[in-house]
């Protein structure tokens, strides 16, 4: 709920690049002006920035490394400084790298948990109990079908990201009935720069539809949670049918 004549606003966190940057402009089409969170990749950042504005969004940029808890909360203290309220926080920051349970690094264990939970529970519980005490809100964290059906040699990212799906249904708990939270899970929407192309290939075919996403059914996907305030503490795949095909693809 905004004031009469205010627009909402939306935090998107690592909103610069990829599936955050359709969030970006999706949110800034649908009337929400922005704080685009990034971490390093500053160039990317001022290209949705400028997106956003020629859709009609006042755009607020911050920097920060949002596993750190006081930088998580750093970025909500910009955007209460700024606009003095906030409507929706999406919780996108994310990493992908393997961890075979024969060999893997704690650092990149630590990295992928940092990266994938941490980011997104600091600014989650930050943000959530501030739109709490503000009276309402909402909040979509981007988790991945391995929460729910895990990827072989992903140790490290699939308890990260079933980790996000338990923040969520926690907070939608915790922060109700004023604040909604809820999960977008993608399937194969965009591949890591280097991934091989054969193994690409062979998630497509793994999915129902036969073919990968576009960031923007991921970005429609975290509007329609946004909007229907009759929903939270569900994690919504969008996955073209990934989590219910077998590992052939039917
Ligand atoms: N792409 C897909 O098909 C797919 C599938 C399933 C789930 N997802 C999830 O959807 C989200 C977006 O995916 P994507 O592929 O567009 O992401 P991406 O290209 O992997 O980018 C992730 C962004 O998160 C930022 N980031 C990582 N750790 C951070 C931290 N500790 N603090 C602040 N920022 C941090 C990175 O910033 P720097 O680069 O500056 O470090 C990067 O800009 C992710 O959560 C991802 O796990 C994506």
């Amino acid at each position: 709920m905004t004031t009469l004549g205010m627009k909402p606003v939306a935090a998107v966190t690592a909103g610069g690049e990829r599936i955050g940057q359709a969030i970006v402009v999706a949110l800034a089409r649908a009337g929400y002006d922005v704080v685009l969170h990034y971490r390093t990749k500053r160039p990317t950042i001022e290209t949705t920035a400028e997106l956003a504005r020629r859709a009609g969004a006042e755009v607020l940029l911050h920097q920060g490394d949002l596993s750190v808890r006081a930088q998580a909360e750093a970025l909500r203290e910009t955007v209460v400084r700024r606009f003095q309220r906030i409507d929706v926080l999406v919780a996108n920051a994310g990493a992908f790298e393997g961890t075979p349970v024969d060999h893997f690094s704690d650092e990149i264990f630590q990295r992928m948990l940092q990266d994938n939970l941490f980011s997104a529970l600091w600014v989650a519980r930050s943000f959530g109990v501030w739109m709490r005490d503000q009276g309402s809100g909402s909040i979509v964290a981007l988790a991945d079908v391995a929460a729910l059906r895990p990827w072989k040699g992903y140790l490290a990212y699939n308890i990260a990201k079933a980790g996000v799906v338990a923040m969520v249904r926690t907070l939608a708990k915790e922060l109700a009935p004023a604040v909604r939270v809820n999960a977008v899970a993608p399937g194969p929407i965009l591949f890591p720069p280097g991934f091989p192309v054969d193994q690409q290939q062979r998630e497509i075919e793994r999915t129902l539809l036969r073919r990968a996403g576009a960031p923007e059914h991921v970005a429609e996907a975290v509007l329609f949670l946004c909007r229907n305030d009759y929903v939270t503490g569900v994690v919504l795949p969008v996955d073209g049918g990934r989590l219910l095909a077998g590992d052939d693809g039917y």
